[in-house]
């Protein structure tokens, strides 16, 4: 059956919910086959609603209704409606008790979404409409309840038993059942609602609070992972600890819990007092997880307690204001990271991944603003924008309000705010309320998508010993002429390095001329200091002041973003000789700014791994105007080689140093900048392609981290995996047979072939999706194979031929019919095909007009496709 096209929702349409429902009793009977829910709904008129409707619409999705009943009198025919998406209720009273059967089937859910199987587990996911395929419901935010839950279930099979809140009662029921009963006393939009059961362990552990309550803290795992969920536990304790010292936010239940699940569209899951996470973020012991992943479980298991305040006890009124609790929640998670990690190199990599993602999805057709105006599905709205973006927007008030009166705003709001659905809007007039300080103009960066150009120029005046910057600003995607409020940190050095100046410019015109006194000499400016705002500076920096500003800023953050520039810089020129034709040479000044920085920048080695990292292909194509896949790869991979050719000795110098194959894994900052400085230098040295380092070096390390250090294991097996080393296969196998049983790192050794640079990728993803070890039904299968392909791939995604936009093509309608969210997020990568060249551009097109036809298509996939296509 093919469903009707969902019609845009727009933001100006929004209206107060005409019921509002005060009480949930839920009771789920789990079966197999088939799960009855019954709901009790107590029910009342909105009086703020103006509506004359008499008649109750609730949401469904399918479902499949078994009996209704008003105040305890079963309904007749005449007085329903019913379809397996809605429900209709004729001429209700003012107030009234509703009960509601329906009976859903578990195991046919392959979306992901409401109630379904995970390994044999039961399990939830109802942010932001999965809800509505469990029960008839207004399925909306801003409908805030208070939830009991009832689970009968049978007891070996499924021992525990899980959903909000406490625990009030549970008993043994005859024929090898059980029941339980769970009661949250916050009220909260049904998004929230979690359940679980299964066969699970757990560890756990107490907290206490700021104010001595002793809070039990649970950790649920399938069976036998129970070792792996120590450092998550860790983290939890860490994050309730800084939301308290930070935020003064203290956790609210006697009981918090998080389980762990195999099959999960998303990362993680905030439900009230029972987050449910993907094992990714979750399941860590040295020999199976790297450093990256320890450290992105800290931010998820953060960022999901985080929103216990920033989400839950204030919600949102609508899914417009989506970024009230995501972008909010992010840059507290950031935050939180920062102040555990290294401040620098967080900032660094948030803002990697800003431009990386962000800046592209802003450029593109899929643009919209941090609050979106309309939508079709909801769940494409879960991006960069309204995340990354979003935080960028509360860390850029924190910037213009200063830390103190950004803590009062945030004590304002939650004061004011608590248990209630909010808005942006109140977000923004809370943190001007408490700081006296108007941010009228800067509510524009809301609703405004695009990334913002500002131009920079200078001017030394000898005679005055004044400097200008003269500055302008401009989105091309403006919808309203009006310019937008940018804090703009800046410093001015002078030629020996030491900094002048320093200020926060805040520009509130489309041209301002900033002028400094008493300036002595031509200063070289550092601009836009820890990435103040989310634009793109234009300034034409000479060769010579970005080695100035790399060699000596003081902003670290600014020392290493030079170095980046420079590095584009000079990439940039290597693409346009490569495309005339002309002979490549690496720049001397270049290559000796790589040698300082290995042989005296020592104080902090996480850094100088992040200034070996070289802009990625990605982002160089975004500076082109036309993405000329091929000679960036070539090119980039010309410098790397070319360094690893001239650096070789100091490389292997600095490898042998900080590597460390015999310690016990310690994850701590030391030991982590040490992992991540040695695995740069195997990097370049690995693109040497040099039989006797891959010998003497590389398998040496495979082979001796493989038991104990996956950190180490992955820096070598990924540089035998980019290379044409005889011995790649094996050792592919090897690591393969050692962990085949480990779903996450099979998962690893999956994204490693995918974004291979050898020629042959295609052909292996393509292998790889017949292999046991894939399975299109796992989220994270998919994401490991065919996400890694598609967006961290750009040269072998797109091959000229156009071969792997067919594969793709085929991949998307495939999961399509089984998982529409999955297939929206892989379909998103042929969304920026206006950017290439005539061939692929066409190619491209074609597949997304395919992909448009395809009978069955789903919402989600129909608005990413139509989109691309047509804005
Ligand atoms: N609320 C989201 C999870 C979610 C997203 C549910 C989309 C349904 C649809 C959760 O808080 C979240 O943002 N998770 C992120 C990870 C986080 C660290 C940014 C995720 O799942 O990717
Ligand atoms: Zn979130």
């Amino acid at each position: 059956m093919k469903k009707a096209p969902e019609k845009t929702i727009y933001l100006r349409d929004y209206t107060v919910p005409p019921f509002l429902i005060d009480k949930v009793d839920l009771q789920f009977v789990l079966e197999e086959k088939e799960t009855y829910v019954t709901a009790t709904l107590q029910i009342t008129r909105n009086k703020a609603s103006k509506t004359e409707e008499k008649d109750l619409h609730l949401n469904g999705d399918s479902l499949e209704l078994v009996s209704v009943a008003l105040n305890g009198h079963a309904l007749n025919e005449t007085q329903y409606q019913y379809s397996p998406s809605n429900l209709t209720i004729f001429d209700v009273p003012e107030k009234f008790s509703l009960n509601v059967k329906t009976k859903i089937k578990p195991e046919e859910n392959t979306a992901l979404s409401g109630l379904y199987k995970s390994s044999g587990n039961f399990c939830t996911q109802c942010e932001p409409h999965g809800f509505r395929r469990i029960m008839y419901y207004l399925d909306r935010p801003d409908v805030m309840a208070k939830f009991s839950t009832e689970i009968i279930a049978d007891k070996k099979r499924y021992p525990i038993l899980l959903s909000n809140g406490n625990m009030v009662e549970s008993k043994d029921l005859s024929d090898g059942k059980h029941y339980v009963k769970w009661e949250d006393p916050f009220k909260k939009p049904c998004y929230l609602f979690a359940l679980v059961a299964g066969d699970l362990e757990f560890i756990e552990d107490t907290f206490k609070t700021m104010k001595g309550r002793h809070v039990l803290l649970r950790i649920y795992v399938e069976k036998g992972n129970l070792d792996k969920s120590h450092h998550a536990m860790q983290a939890l304790k860490k994050a309730m600890r800084w939301d308290e010292e930070n935020y003064g936010r203290e956790y609210d239940l006697d009981i918090y819990m998080i389980v762990a699940v195999s099959d999960f569209n998303m990362g993680a899951m905030e439900n009230k007092g029972l987050n449910i996470f993907n094992t990714q973020y979750i399941l860590a012991k040295p020999e199976t997880a790297s450093d990256f992943d320890y450290i992105h479980i800290e931010s998820v298991i953060a960022h999901e307690y985080f929103h216990n305040w920033t989400g839950n006890r204030v919600t949102c009124r609508d899914w417009f204001q989506l970024s009230l609790k995501e972008g909010l929640t992010v840059f507290r998670d950031q935050s939180f990271t920062a102040d555990t990690t290294s401040k620098t190199v967080a900032r660094i990599d948030d803002v990697d991944h800003l431009r990386n993602f962000q800046f592209a999805e802003d450029a593109g057709p899929l643009r919209h603003p941090v609050r979106p105006d309309s939508y079709e599905e909801i769940n494409n709205f879960y991006t960069a924008t309204v995340y990354n973006k979003g935080a960028e927007l509360i860390r850029m008030q924190r910037t213009i309000l200063g830390n103190e009166l950004f803590r009062l705003g945030m004590d304002f709001y939650f004061a004011t705010f608590d248990g209630c659905a909010a808005t942006i809007e109140d977000f923004v007039s809370s943190m001007e309320k408490a700081s006296g300080i108007s941010l009228q103009q800067f509510r524009l960066w809301y609703s405004e998508a695009g990334t913002p150009i500002v131009n920079i120029q200078d001017h030394y005046d000898e005679i005055t010993n004044i400097y200008t910057l003269h500055v302008t600003q401009n989105i091309e995607t403006t919808t309203e002429k009006k310019p937008l409020h940018i804090p703009i940190k800046i410093g001015l050095l002078k030629r020996d390095g030491k900094e002048i100046h320093h200020e926060l410019l805040q520009l509130k015109e489309f041209s301002y001329d900033f002028h400094f006194k008493n300036i002595n000499e031509k200063p070289t400016p550092s601009l836009l200091r820890d990435f103040s705002a989310p634009v793109k500076v234009v300034f034409d920096y000479s060769d010579a002041a970005l080695q100035l500003l790399f060699k000596h800023d003081n902003n670290l953050f600014n020392r290493r973003d030079a170095g980046q520039r420079y590095a584009l810089k000079v990439m940039l020129n290597l693409i346009n000789n490569y495309q005339h034709k002309k002979p490549l040479s690496l720049p001397h000044d270049f290559l000796a700014t790589f040698e300082y920085l290995l042989e005296n920048m020592h104080e902090d080695k996480l850094m100088i791994a992040e200034c070996l990292n070289l802009p990625s292909e990605k982002y160089i194509g975004e500076q082109m105007p036309i993405i000329d896949v091929d000679a960036i790869h070539h090119v980039r991979e010309y410098v790397i080689k070319a360094l690893a050719l001239k650096l070789k000795n100091i490389f292997i110098r600095i490898y042998e140093k900080n590597n460390d194959l015999q310690s016990p894994y310690q994850f701590n900052l030391d030991a982590i900048g040490k992992r991540r400085l040695s695995s740069m230098c195997l990097f370049y040295l690995g693109r040497l392609d040099d039989p006797a380092i891959y010998k003497n070096i590389i398998m040496p390390q495979f082979e001796t981290a493989i038991s104990h250090n996956m950190t180490d294991t992955m820096a070598s097996l990924r540089a035998i995996t980019d290379s044409t080393f005889e011995g790649r296969e094996k050792a592919l196998n090897d690591f393969y047979e050692k962990w085949k049983d480990d779903a996450l790192v099979v998962d690893k050794w999956l994204s490693t072939q995918a974004t291979s640079i050898v020629k042959t990728t295609l052909k292996t993803v393509k292998e790889l999706t017949k292999h046991p070890a894939f399975d299109i039904k796992n989220p994270n299968k998919v994401y490991s194979l065919i996400n890694a392909f598609c967006f961290r791939n750009q040269v072998r995604f797109h091959d000229a031929s156009g071969e792997s936009y067919e594969f793709i093509k085929n991949i998307i309608l495939e999961v399509d019919a089984l998982n529409p969210q999955v297939a929206s997020r892989i379909a998103k990568a042929f969304s920026d095909w206006k950017r290439f060249d005539n061939e692929r551009k066409h190619l491209m097109q074609k597949v997304l007009q395919d992909i448009l036809h395809h009978k069955n298509l789903s919402n989600d996939v129909h608005e990413m496709v139509s989109k691309s296509l047509y804005l």
